[in-house]
């Protein structure tokens, strides 16, 4: 038996978003976003499925606090709906959308539970993408007129800060890939949003500091460790390309005020360039005070000229996956703190991690044994992150509850609660008991 003390000020929490989980689509005065649109394309969701009604947290966010309380987090990170704020991206500032989010972090706070609030995870209003999205200057300033009324709404009550989830997703899975809203399939779109949501991100960590609001703020981008299949020099390159995509190609801008070279170079082979506009660099590079990490795989890759613009090919390794096809290795977050070591030892926490594992109820209970195994393994690997006297702060699982997975709709279920979509009855899972026993010692036992 092994125990893995935590320090004493460790955040432990769970994560969520609004498009997953709030549901309530057509109401409190909230505008289309283009997950309402594509959700709506036929062939884009698994099963047709939607958000109209996803967990229905909106109305039923109190029982949710009552759960988080009985789970013993500390704090929790959720996304804010710009739809719900301003309904057609920049226009008139919708005061009933303010009032929840007030509604839910005044309860948060009663629960003393610590807000995580991140400003954008994907539901965009569709407005703005129908003039062009994130490629274009109109949604940046959107972006940074909708963040400054909820830096000003919010100051005071939250204090921990996220511009974006997952810019890799945003960017390139989004419209390069076509998986997720909008759906576009073209590089220089996917290399234009990237660049135009850097901007915003900069140009919102400007006005953060220009108003003066409480707390800290960051980005998260999601990464995926990768190792190169062989000792070859191509499939060493191919592995940088796949690491590159997701963390340097938004890091570098970031804490070093340029993209990383050698993938300027890869996409200009490809036709596509970066459409920098001058003092772009400066604005994108102010500096940050926290980094969230969203991790949950990690690959072998090769060079494969056929496997896309990165030719870049995953070798399946063997490993266990979880039900949604992700391999298990947890070891791939240690050697990818470690790689982040690059940037200096900034705060880190792991704004996502966890399984999808679709266990159902039996007998009343669901007995996720994989779920908590995945959890057991990563913690260990976090606890000797933090041994390495790198600067871990905290811990996220995701998520609090089963919710809408994106493309896959609601079949693939990653909460550490179950819900019945039908009744929406929320029940804990025994993941759920395993983590609270975590979070009231501060310590794993293995
Ligand atoms: C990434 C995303 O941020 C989240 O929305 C998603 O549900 C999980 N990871 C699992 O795929």
């Amino acid at each position: 038996m092994t125990i893995f003390q935590f320090p004493k000020d460790f955040r432990w929490g769970t994560a969520t978003a609004s498009y997953q989980i709030e549901g309530a689509a057509q109401e409190g005065g909230r505008g289309v976003s283009i997950w309402d649109t594509f959700a709506r394309t036929p062939g884009k969701v698994f099963n047709g499925d939607n958000g109209d009604i996803a967990c229905d947290s909106y109305h039923r966010y109190e029982e949710d606090i009552e759960l988080m309380k009985k789970l013993g987090i500390n704090t929790y990170r959720f996304s804010i709906a710009w739809p719900r704020i301003i309904p057609d991206g920049d226009g008139e500032i919708n005061r009933e959308g303010l009032d929840f989010y007030h509604r839910f972090v005044d309860k948060l706070l009663e629960a003393g539970i610590e807000p995580f609030c991140t400003l954008y995870h994907w539901d965009l209003p569709q407005t703005l993408e129908d003039d062009g999205g994130w490629g274009n200057r109109r949604t940046v300033d959107a972006f940074v007129k909708y963040a400054e009324v909820i830096f000003k709404e919010f100051s005071g009550k939250i204090n921990f800060w996220l511009t974006f989830n997952e810019p890799w997703c945003i960017a390139f899975l989004s419209n390069l890939l076509g998986i997720h809203a909008p759906g576009n399939r073209d590089l220089q779109t996917s290399i234009n949003v990237a660049h135009g949501l850097l901007v915003a991100h900069g140009k919102a960590v400007q006005s953060f500091r220009r108003l003066g609001i409480t707390g800290q703020i960051g980005i998260a981008p999601n990464v995926c460790w990768a190792e190169p299949y062989s000792k070859s020099p191509e499939d060493q390159a191919a592995c940088d390309r796949s690491i590159a995509l997701n963390t340097d190609w938004f890091l570098d801008p970031i804490y070093k005020g340029s993209y990383p070279q050698f993938m300027v170079d890869w996409f200009a082979e490809a036709g596509a360039t970066v459409p920098i506009q001058e003092g772009d660099m400066e604005i994108i590079s102010q500096p940050i005070d926290l980094l969230g990490i969203n991790y949950y795989t990690m690959g072998l890759n090769r060079f494969n000229p056929e496997a896309g613009v990165l030719q870049s090919e995953e070798v399946d390794m063997g490993l266990t996956k979880t039900d949604i096809g992700w391999p298990i290795e947890s070891r791939g977050l240690y050697e990818f703190m470690h790689y982040l070591q690059k940037y200096g030892n900034v705060d880190v926490y792991i704004t996502e991690n966890g399984a999808c594992i679709n266990d159902d109820l039996d007998n009343g209970k669901i007995n996720d044994d994989r779920r908590i195994s995945y959890y057991e393994q990563h913690l260990a690997q976090i606890h000797r992150i933090i041994n390495d006297g790198i600067n871990l702060k905290g811990y996220m699982a995701w998520s609090l509850m089963d919710n809408f997975e994106w493309a896959e709709g609601y079949r693939m279920r990653f909460g550490l609660i179950h819900v019945d979509y039908r009744s929406l009855v929320r029940t804990p899972k025994e993941s759920f008991y395993w983590y609270q026993n975590v979070i009231k010692n501060n310590w794993l036992e293995t």
